[in-house]
């Protein structure tokens, strides 16, 4: 039986592990590495706060996920496919380190999440009328 995300380090590993398949995923790694130019040293740490304030509840992550993807849209389209392959790659990662309620957390909330990054990324896209924005 495998263990539960209990703590800022499983956090880490976590989040090491998954960010490491995406960077080697030809479909999805270019658009932090080329597109947005991901400086890692910075951004893996915000990450860790983020899931350690999703999953253990520690007031840390204090930032604009949307926002972040938006601006991300308006250099490179972010498609449907792309968050199912992000999705694919949080899934197996947290499915091979981890089991318990944590980790089933962990999958509920980055599903919910990659769902509303979409659905605003693909609003800005469109007027109520169905016309595609300039
Ligand atoms: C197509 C899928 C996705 C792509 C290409 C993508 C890409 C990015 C990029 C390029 C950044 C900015 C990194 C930086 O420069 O520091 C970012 C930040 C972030 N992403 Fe994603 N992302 C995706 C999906 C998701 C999903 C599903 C989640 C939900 C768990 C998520 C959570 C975050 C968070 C919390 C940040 C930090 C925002 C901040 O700076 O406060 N991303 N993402």
């Amino acid at each position: 039986m495998k263990k539960d995300i209990t703590n800022r380090d499983d956090i880490q590993l976590l989040v090491n592990t998954f960010y490491q398949k995406v960077r080697d995923d030809q479909r999805i790694g270019y658009l932090f590495d080329d597109v947005a130019q991901v400086d890692w040293q910075k951004h893996l740490p915000i990450m860790y706060d983020f899931w350690e304030t999703n999953l253990l509840f520690v007031q840390k992550y204090k930032g604009n996920p949307i926002q972040t993807h938006m601006e991300v849209d308006d250099t490179e389209n972010l498609e449907q496919k792309h968050f199912g392959y992000w999705m694919e790659h949080w899934f197996s990662t947290v499915d091979e380190l981890f089991e318990g309620e944590k980790a089933t957390l962990a999958k509920e909330r980055a599903r919910k999440m990659a769902h509303t990054i979409f659905m605003r990324v693909y609003m800005k896209r469109y007027t109520t009328d169905g016309q595609k924005n300039s």
